[in-house]
C-alpha cells in the first residue's frame, strides 16, 4: 500500500503515525513533511499547495491513496484534480471546501438555511460593512475577514471606532490581502467552545468526541491568539443529553442543508460551535481535521485509520464499524520562542528519545539536521498521551513534556487542568 500525504504539521505527523501503526509494511509518502514524518516514510520536497508538481509526482508514482491535512490545498482544488486523473484521495472537493475557505459564502448558507448561528450578514465592500456595523450598536462586535488567514481574520471589536478600524484594514488596507475582499460582521456570543469533528461521505455520518482547544498563548487563557497550544477529548462537559443535542440541532441539519444545496461533501467537518445559554450556535466550519484535534482525536479510534478514510471516498461509511475506545486524550503543544509572531528557529530538540508508554510526540515545526532534530516553525511539537480518565492522561503528557528541551520553548501547563472548574 502506496500512501502520499500533503501536509507538514503536528495532524500530518499524527496521521502518519496511525497509518503506520496499523500498517508496518506501508510505503508513507509526505510532501512536504517535517522531521518526524520523515522517520516514518520518505519527505517529497514538494509544497502541499504545489498542486501541478504533486499531479506530476502522483501520476508517475501512482500512490493508492492520498490523504491530505490542511485545508489550503483542499481550496486549492486539489481533490477535483485528483478526481480527474483518477488518482483516489480523501477529502472535500473545492466547492465543499468553501465551507472553510469563505466565512461570506457559510454565513449565507448558515442563514438561508436557519441554521443556528449568530445574527450577522456578508459584505463586498467597506461601504456597506460600515453602515451595517453603525446600525448594529451591540458591542463587542465580530468582524471576520472572509477568505484563510491563518486563523488571524476575526477580530473581536470592542467599540464602535475600533469596529470602523478594523473595516477599513480589512477592506481597504487589505491587512490580510485578498482574505479581505469581503467579510462578514455578526454578533458577540458568549458561551464555552467546542470542536465538533464529523466524518462523513455525504450519505452516513460519524460524529467523533467532542474536543475542546486551548487558543490562547498564556496559562489561563491569556495572551495572544495562537494556532492552537494543546487540546483535550473527549471534554468532560459533553455529557449524553449535550451530544444529543449538538447531533439534533447542529450535525444533522447541517448535513441535511449539504445534501439540498448538492454539495457533495466527503471528508472531515470541523464545526466550531459555541454552547450559549440558549443551545449550541455555529461559528464557522473547517474543512478538515483540527491542529491538535486530530492529534487527540486518533488515538481514541480504535477502526484502522485508513480503512475509515478509504469508506470515506467510496461512499460507504455506513457500511464500516467507526469503533472509539474508552480512553481520554490530552496534547501539549510546545511552541518555538517568538510565536505566534515570527518564530526563532534553529535550536535543537533535546529528549526526544525518552519514550514512555502510551504517549507520542508529533512534530510540527521541525527539520532533520543529520542526527539532530532542530526547530523549523511556531508549533514546534505536540505531546500527547492517552490514558483511562483525563486526569491521568494529563499527567503524562507533561511527563513527557519534561523531558524535551530546546532554546525558548513555550508550553502552557495548564492544559486540561480547570476541568472541574468548568
Ligand atoms: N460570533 C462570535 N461570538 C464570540 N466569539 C466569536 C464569534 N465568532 C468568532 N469568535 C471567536 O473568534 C475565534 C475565531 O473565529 P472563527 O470563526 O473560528 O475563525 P478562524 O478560526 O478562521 O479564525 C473563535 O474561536 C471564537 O473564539
Ligand atoms: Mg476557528
Amino acid at each position: 500500500m502506496k500512501i502520499l500525504l500533503l501536509g507538514s504539521g503536528g495532524r500530518e505527523h499524527a496521521l502518519a503515525w496511525r497509518l503506520r501503526q496499523d500498517d508496518p509494511a506501508l510505503a508513507l509518502f509526505t510532501a512536504p513533511g517535517n522531521a518526524g514524518t520523515g522517520q516514518l516514510g520518505t519527505n517529497l520536497p514538494i509544497a502541499a499547495t504545489d498542486l501541478a508538481g504533486l499531479l506530476a509526482w502522483a501520476e508517475k508514482e501512482r500512490p493508492d491513496f492520498t490523504i491530505v491535512g490542511p485545508e489550503a490545498p483542499l481550496c486549492a482544488g486539489v481533490v477535483d484534480r485528483f478526481e480527474q486523473a483518477g488518482i483516489p484521495i480523501f477529502g472535500p472537493n473545492a466547492a465543499a471546501a468553501r465551507l472553510e475557505g469563505s466565512k461570506v459564502f457559510t454565513k449565507n448558507f448558515l442563514l438561508k438555511h436557519g441554521l443556528p448561528t449568530a445574527p450577522g450578514a456578508g459584505f463586498v465592500d467597506s461601504a456597506s460593512a460600515l453602515a451595517y456595523s453603525q446600525a448594529h450598536p451591540l458591542f463587542p462586535q465580530v468582524l471576520k475577514a472572509d477568505g484563510l488567514a491563518a486563523g488571524k481574520g476575526v477580530i473581536i471589536a470592542q467599540t464602535p471606532e475600533e469596529a470602523t478600524g478594523t473595516i477599513a484594514q480589512i477592506m481597504d488596507q487589505r491587512a490580510f490581502g485578498d482574505a479581505g475582499n469581503a467579510m462578514v460582521i455578526e454578533e458577540f456570543l458568549p458561551g464555552r467552545e467546542m470542536s465538533i469533528h464529523v466524518l462523513t461521505d455525504g450519505l452516513s455520518h460519524v460524529i467523533l468526541p467532542i474536543a475542546q482547544d486551548h487558543k490562547r498563548l498564556g496559562e489561563g487563557d491569556s495572551g495572544p491568539n495562537t494556532g492552537g497550544m494543546g487540546a483535550y477529548a473527549p471534554a468532560p462537559f459533553a455529557t449524553a443529553e449535550l451530544q444529543a443535542q449538538i447531533s439534533r440541532e447542529v450535525v444533522v441539519p447541517v448535513l441535511a442543508a449539504l445534501r439540498e444545496e448538492g454539495i457533495d461533501f466527503r471528508g472531515i467537518l470541523y464545526i466550531g460551535i459555541i454552547w450559549t445559554g440558549d443551545g449550541p450556535r455555529i461559528l464557522e466550519f473547517n474543512v478538515r481535521g483540527g491542529d491538535p484535534e486530530t492529534q487527540i482525536l486518533l488515538p481514541l479510534l480504535d477502526t484502522p485509520l485508513l480503512e475509515i478514510l478509504q469508506a470515506v471516498r467510496d461512499r460507504r461509511l455506513g457500511a464500516i464499524d467507526v469503533r472509539s475506545n474508552a480512553r481520554h486524550a490530552v496534547t501539549v503543544v510546545m511552541a518555538a520562542a517568538g510565536y505566534p509572531g515570527t518564530p526563532e528557529t534553529g535550536a535543537s530538540i533535546e529528549g526526544l528519545e525518552f519514550d514512555l508508554p502510551d504517549t507520542a510526540v508529533f512534530h510540527g515545526g521541525t527539520k532533520q539536521d543529520g542526527s539532530q532534530v532542530l526547530v523549523n516553525g511556531g508549533r514546534v511539537l505536540s505531546v500527547t498521551a492517552w490514558a483511562s480518565d483525563l486526569a491521568s492522561a494529563r499527567d503524562l503528557a507533561y511527563r513527557r513534556v519534561a523531558k524535551i528541551h530546546f532554546a525558548g520553548s513555550q508550553f502552557r501547563r495548564d492544559i486540561a487542568a480547570r476541568l472541574t472548574l468548568e
